[in-house]
């Protein structure tokens, strides 16, 4: 199974420098993928945690303030970079087509994308949830070869639910995981949104999941480490 923790815009560079110390304690035969902030990417120094990205640039690397080139990330061991995550489709207004940009410069550098994808409330409750998704897939992977394509982890993270604290229930998740691997049969397929050391019992027992995206769970490394446990009884 694939742990991915997104810190988001949390911890400061003495904080995360703690935090660390926690992580580095969590034992497991999961494969862990930390997503700190850009900053503190810098200060990343655990053996046992991959390094992960939250955002790139969908530019190339030049006369674009305020971003980060995939290149860049490279040079600094990042492994894995989120993109898509619904707080930058919302609040930076990203578009499939920039996240198809921000893809494709990540496999340019040989980073692996986890490409987040979900529908609002308003959207299931127009059962749209489906037909959301297939378009988000399909737009984001264009002019991506099959090899590379293949490469992608894709989270589906319903947005009702990141934060919320409120799951879908697993003959939801089910589905939204089988339709996914129908387009995408050779992906690894991520849940995220409110998964945390409780719900685990119940979300383990979806055998279509190939592992977790973690907001909340990934700041409290005692609580992470009851998910973990848990996961692997
Ligand atoms: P959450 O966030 O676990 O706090 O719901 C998940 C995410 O936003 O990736």
């Amino acid at each position: 199974m694939i742990i991915a923790l997104n810190n988001k815009c949390n911890l400061t560079k003495q904080d995360f420098l703690k935090y660390q110390e926690e992580l580095g304690k969590i034992s497991t035969n999961n494969k862990l993928i930390l997503c700190p902030t850009f900053l503190n990417i810098g200060h990343y120094n655990l053996e046992n945690v991959e390094l992960g990205a939250q955002n790139v640039s969908s530019k190339e690397p030049g006369a674009t303030t305020g971003e980060v080139a995939a290149i860049q990330l490279k040079e600094e061991q990042v492994k894995y970079c989120i993109v898509g995550h619904s707080e930058r489709r919302n609040y930076q207004h990203e578009t499939n087509e920039e996240i198809n940009q921000k893809i494709i410069k990540l496999l340019d550098q040989n980073i692996i994308p986890i490409l987040c994808v979900g529908e609002t409330k308003e959207e299931r409750e127009k059962h749209l949830e489906k037909g959301i998704i297939e378009k988000e897939l399909e737009i984001a992977l264009q002019q991506v070869n099959q090899e590379q394509k293949e490469k992608i982890i894709i989270a589906y993270e319903p947005i009702w639910s990141i934060g919320t604290g409120i799951i879908p229930t697993n003959e939801e998740i089910k589905e939204m995981i089988k339709n996914i691997k129908e387009i995408l049969p050779n992906n690894k397929v991520l849940y995220g949104g409110s998964a945390n050391e409780e719900n685990i019992v119940l979300l383990r027992e979806i055998k279509e999941i190939d592992g977790y995206l973690l907001g909340g769970l990934s700041l409290k490394p005692e609580k992470l480490k009851i998910f973990i446990e848990k996961l692997e009884k």
